[in-house]
């Protein structure tokens, strides 16, 4: 049986945790844990074909990481960023993760070096992670997975120093929705078009990792216009100063449709990266 998707956070919030102040509610969500073992082949030592040629390269740029600096990563998974940005030579790599199994993943490959810290948390709750003691946060492929964006955003900004930056990056609310947009071939133009058959309702969308094989192990991709996203990194205090929208590198071979594909591929971009910062 395939398990049901995660609650969304706002059903926690129902849980009365006012008798017992100053103690912070315990956390139900596991993130990607039910996909670890999965996802984190996928992702091996360097990334994804995406985090290689686009996700990591951009989150760079943006971040523009510097010696020294002190930078959490949240929603780490098993560490994609780590090697990127111990060879910018930051001081301190601190990665957060509700997902024990890819928190594990990441303590294997990188653990044992003193100047990075992995740690179990939920980012959707306060706690220790989020001091206010970091140059700059990533978050990267994981804003859609959270249920909570706001309470999201609002602890990375708790997480960073006044003045640092935050580097966000993820899948094109308007253009890349799991089960709702897809490629579509005009075959009178002759061009390849991108169909969106919604886009303004927030959905919760499940992810079955493999597809047909009922192995129960499967995700939700949380879809929210881009209003609602920009909404609430203001709400959560950060102010973007800068965004790029990230098109596939990827080319088909050459036949009949590739020149439709490379226009198509130039024309919609498959992820948009967000630098904001936490007014000083
Ligand atoms: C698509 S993966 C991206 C991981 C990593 N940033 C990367 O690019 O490889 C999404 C990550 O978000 C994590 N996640 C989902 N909900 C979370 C939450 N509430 N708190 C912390 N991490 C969460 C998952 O466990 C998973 O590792």
């Amino acid at each position: 049986m395939p398990q049901s998707p995660r609650r969304p956070f706002q059903a926690q919030k129902g849980r009365n945790f006012a008798k017992n102040p100053g103690k912070k509610p315990p956390s139900k969500d596991q993130g990607w844990d039910p996909v670890a073992s999965w996802y984190d082949k996928l992702v091996g030592e360097t990334g994804s074909d995406y985090h290689r040629n686009l996700i990591l390269p951009a989150t760079l740029r943006m971040l523009d990481p510097k010696p020294g600096e002190s930078i959490i990563d949240v929603c780490c998974g098993q560490g994609v960023l780590v090697n990127p940005l111990l060879e910018s030579k930051i001081a301190r790599f601190t990665g957060i993760d509700a997902s024990p199994r890819l928190i594990a993943s990441a303590k294997a490959r990188h653990g044992a070096d003193p100047r990075v810290s992995l740690l179990v948390a939920d980012a959707c709750l306060p706690g220790p992670w989020a001091g206010g003691t970091h140059d700059a946060a990533t978050c990267i492929m994981a804003v859609h997975d959270v249920p909570d964006i706001v309470a999201l955003f609002s602890n990375i900004s708790r997480a960073l120093k006044p003045g640092a930056r935050a580097v966000l990056v993820f899948m094109h609310p308007c253009f890349r929705i799991p089960r709702k947009t897809h490629w579509g071939w005009d075959a009178d133009q002759k061009i390849q078009y991108r169909r969106l058959d919604a886009y303004s309702t927030p959905q919760e969308i499940p992810i079955t990792t493999h597809p047909g094989k009922a192995t129960g192990e499967q995700t939700v991709f949380y879809h929210r216009p881009l209003a609602t996203l920009l909404t609430a990194i203001g709400s959560g205090g950060l102010a973007v100063t800068a965004c790029e929208e990230l098109y596939s590198h990827r080319r088909s071979q050459s036949g009949p449709f590739s020149k439709a594909e490379h226009r198509a591929a130039e024309e919609f971009p498959m992820f948009i990266a967000l630098k904001a910062v936490k007014p000083a």
